[in-house]
């Protein structure tokens, strides 16, 4: 038996496992096995572009986990893909400039001409009417974020699915199951799909994260550009034809040079989104703590979870940050 259980193998549970860990905690991961939505999102660490419709507090929550985030990849020791040469957002239509045009000036950045974007990225459709540049908003790559999780924690990652918390050996469990968490604490969780494609070409063609209202395009300095995605109130794991289509249409509208990259993965999560799309962190009873709920903000916001949740188990971040109790709904 382990002081701590964590329940959910996946970057907030890891990352929490971590910290815990590095403060001397004495700390079990049960990984149920289940590739979470890390394994599908792109990465983009952006709270400006994410946060249009979110409380104060949320976005709060966002950008003091974006500003952890260098150093949080630096801790990790490896290469995690952590680039921080930032975002393009983009307007290709008048109603997208009409979308866009009111977050830029809350982020009080600078419109840019077409030729000034293209300047920054040669590769962009010259259909591509304004944008902005977003230094702040950098990316990851999660698949090697959790890889590496996985080597720092070693045999403290167990393989046990969990399907009820009485099954769980130890007077402390963080249960961090993503969209899982809903059937183990009965908490409103719902899963919202996202369909992800990956294409593979010549690396170089793009230098920023492009964020379009239709569709963002992550490339990696390997040549691998992640594009995303559906958002759809959805349970099953299909790949659509509709979905595909889309953000192709969009992608290729954005950048048409990606025509030319091999289609090499077609992915499927779901989002673990709350009644108010901000996460549940805090504590449900003497022995139980939650950490789920991340919505589209789970990589992002996984180094500000690890910290404060690993603080409440070790008795210290206790009020947490206001407005995300499990209990609020
Ligand atoms: N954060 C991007 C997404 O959820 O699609």
């Amino acid at each position: 038996m382990s002081d701590v259980a964590v329940v959910g193998g996946g970057i907030i549970g890891l990352s929490i496992a971590w910290r815990l860990v590095q403060r001397g905690a004495d700390v079990t991961v049960l990984d149920g096995g289940d590739e979470g939505a890390w394994h599908v999102a792109a990465g983009m660490l952006a709270p400006g572009g994410e946060s249009e419709h979110e409380d104060p507090a949320l976005i709060g929550l966002m950008e003091r986990s974006a500003a952890l985030w260098p150093a949080y990849a630096k801790e990790l020791e490896v290469d995690v893909g952590y680039d921080d040469t930032g975002t393009l957002s983009l307007a290709l239509t008048a109603d997208d400039l009409a979308e866009r045009a009111r977050m830029w000036t809350r982020q009080q950045l600078p419109l840019l001409r077409p030729t000034e974007l293209r300047d920054l990225e040669p590769a962009l459709s010259p259909r591509v009417r304004a944008g902005v540049f977003a230094p702040r908003e950098t990316q990851v790559d999660p698949r090697k974020v959790v890889s590496a999780l996985r080597e720092r924690l070693g045999a403290r990652i167990v393989a046990k699915r969990v399907e009820d918390l009485s099954d769980v050996d130890a007077p402390q469990v963080v249960v961090a199951a993503g969209c899982g968490t809903a059937a183990l604490t009965g908490l409103p969780i719902r899963p919202v799909k996202g369909q992800v494609l990956r294409l593979r070409g010549e690396p170089g063609l793009l230098r920023h994260v492009l964020d379009a209202p239709e569709v963002y395009v992550v490339p990696r300095a390997d040549g691998e550009v992640v594009v995303g995605a559906t958002q759809e109130e959805r349970t099953d794991r299909l790949v659509t034809a509709g979905g595909v289509h889309d953000l192709l249409r969009a992608a290729l509208e954005l950048v048409p040079g990606l025509a030319d990259f091999e289609l090499t993965e077609t992915t499927v999560g779901h989002r673990p989104g709350t009644p108010d799309n901000a996460p549940l962190l805090g504590r449900l009873d003497d022995r139980v703590i939650v950490a789920a709920g991340h919505f589209r903000n789970g990589i992002l916001l996984a180094p500000v979870t690890a910290s404060l949740i690993a603080g409440l188990v070790l008795g210290e971040t206790d009020p947490m940050p206001a407005g995300f109790s499990p209990r609020r709904f």
